[in-house]
């Protein structure tokens, strides 16, 4: 694939952040947009952003969740585009707080949009790529699918999920000789509205998270989608976004688990910055 132009990308969470940013960069550079997103009004400003900008869009309220309703998704994109050649598995949510104090409904909604969403997105549109001769899968991991860290328990464990799973996709369709390339993209902190749409446990103050994470230096949605798009062209396996991304994955490399023994006591000390005071410690004012 050498270009956009006329080519017909499909993006998951496209209401905001990351998927925002890729349709305005996929409209500026010719391509035709199939957008989805569970947050309408997100979605609806997305669809504007790309019109102003010339692109012939489609928009759908879908939940990468529903496995049924992606798959007639997937048909009613084909039948309406005639080819895809580009998934975005990109909605994403997030979860904070360590494992002890995390339920199980936690875990699974997280693993059920993060994972699940990417499992749903590849088996629906993946026929549909291969169809195309000339298909792109790009599937939306992160650093902490490349480290754990605590707090993140969930979020990892969808995380690394999805690097494996594509990974292995990746090989499968290379010894199949099958016309699709696979890339698994790896943000570090990109600016977005993840962590305001997100939730945590009841230890956990949410103000201070979001202070958190304004806090970190990351990139913009803008170029972090430049970044993506830069890789995706370029046919690479694994896209790493931000400087705090190459060094953890540097890190990762050279210490093997070693890692943990510096990654720990920050996020330690982070996971009792973003714990809500415990009003039963706290002693009484006199
Ligand atoms: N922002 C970061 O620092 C960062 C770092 C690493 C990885 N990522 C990953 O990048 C991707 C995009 O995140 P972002 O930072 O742009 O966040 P964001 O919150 O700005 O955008 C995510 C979008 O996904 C949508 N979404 C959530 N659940 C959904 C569902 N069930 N079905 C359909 N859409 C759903 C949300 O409505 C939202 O519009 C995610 O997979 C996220 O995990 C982000």
């Amino acid at each position: 694939m050498t270009g956009y132009l006329d080519r017909t990308a499909v993006i998951t969470g496209a209401g905001s952040g990351i998927g925002q940013a890729l349709a305005r960069r996929l409209a500026a550079a010719g391509a035709r947009l199939a957008l989805s997103d569970i947050d309408e009004i997100g979605l609806a400003e997305t669809v504007r952003q790309a019109k102003v900008l010339g692109a012939q869009v489609r928009s759908d309220v879908v939940d990468v969740r529903d496995s049924v309703r992606m798959a007639n998704y997937a048909q009613t994109i084909r039948a309406q585009f005639g080819t895809v050649h580009l998934m975005f598995n990109n909605a994403g949510t997030t979860f904070a707080g360590s494992v002890e104090e995390t339920e199980l409904a936690d875990f699974e909604r997280v693993l059920a949009v993060n994972f699940w969403g990417v499992v749903n997105g590849t088996k629906a549109f993946l026929p549909h790529l291969i169809a195309s001769g000339d298909g792109h899968l790009v599937n939306v991991s992160s650093v902490f699918g490349l480290v754990g860290f605590p707090g993140q328990g969930a979020y990892s464990a969808s995380k690394f999920a999805v690097r494996g799973f594509t990974e292995a996709l990746r090989m499968e369709l290379r010894a199949a000789h099958r016309p699709v390339r696979v890339t698994c993209v790896i943000p570090g902190g990109v600016k977005t509205g993840i962590v305001r749409n997100s939730h945590a446990a009841k230890g956990i103050d949410l103000s201070a998270l979001v202070e958190s994470f304004d806090r970190d230096p990351g990139v913009t949605a803008d170029t972090a989608a430049r970044v993506i798009l830069d890789g995706v062209r370029a046919g690479r396996a694994q896209v790493l976004v931000g400087r705090d991304a190459l060094v953890l994955e540097l890190g990762r490399r050279l210490l093997g688990t070693g890692y943990q023994r510096i990654v720990g006591p920050i996020g330690a000390r982070w996971l009792e910055q973003v714990r809500a005071p415990r009003r039963d410690l706290l002693r009484e004012p006199k």
